[in-house]
């Protein structure tokens, strides 16, 4: 079985761009969790929230999860409600190292622009939002590696980053 990659964080941090560049840097395939749900339900993750429900959304993020096969290591973007399911937790650290991007609180909202809000069913408003953001802390910081990005950051620097603390840490070779 093959270690994955698994970018955690909040909406906003990063995890797809960061997650691309990442998977460049490493010579490894990249997937993101949110786009392998669109594409097997055939419809949007808001589309998803409105007629299925959010207990629905965090299961059929489970099972893509499960679904990332092992043959092939692997960078894997996930959805920043990820960690609120504690198999999901179990399931990252049996399958691979987990990797926060943590951002500051205000720093993601200035990058959630009205069209990436809108792509965000649980991004509802500024106070709502941060809120969820302290609630989950503790899930993101119980991630193997935690990576402090600056709002001066690009996501080049960001993956440059990862991937030298993944070969500090002997997370990947
Ligand atoms: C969610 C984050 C989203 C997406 C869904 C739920 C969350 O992914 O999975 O809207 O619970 O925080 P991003 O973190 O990529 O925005």
């Amino acid at each position: 079985m093959k270690k994955h990659v698994y970018l955690t964080g909040f909406m906003g941090a990063g995890k797809t761009t960061v997650g691309r560049a990442l998977a460049r840097l490493l010579g490894w395939p990249f997937v993101d969790l949110d786009s392998s749900i669109e594409t097997q339900q055939e419809m949007t993750i808001p589309e998803i929230f409105e007629d299925r429900g959010a207990a629905v959304f965090r299961q059929l993020e489970s099972l893509a999860l499960r679904q990332v096969e092992d043959e092939t290591a692997m960078v894997v973007a996930t959805g920043g409600g990820i960690l609120s399911v504690a198999e999901n937790r179990k399931w990252m650290r049996d399958h691979g190292t987990t990797v926060w991007l943590d951002v500051p609180f205000e720093t993601l909202v200035d990058r959630l622009g009205p069209a990436s809000r809108a792509r965000r069913p649980l991004f509802e408003n500024h106070t709502q939002a941060r809120a969820l953001f302290d609630s989950r802390r503790n899930l993101y910081g119980d991630s193997d590696l935690r990576i402090e990005v600056l709002s001066s950051h690009s996501a080049a620097e960001v993956a440059a980053l990862v991937r030298k603390t993944l070969v500090e840490e002997k997370c990947v070779i």
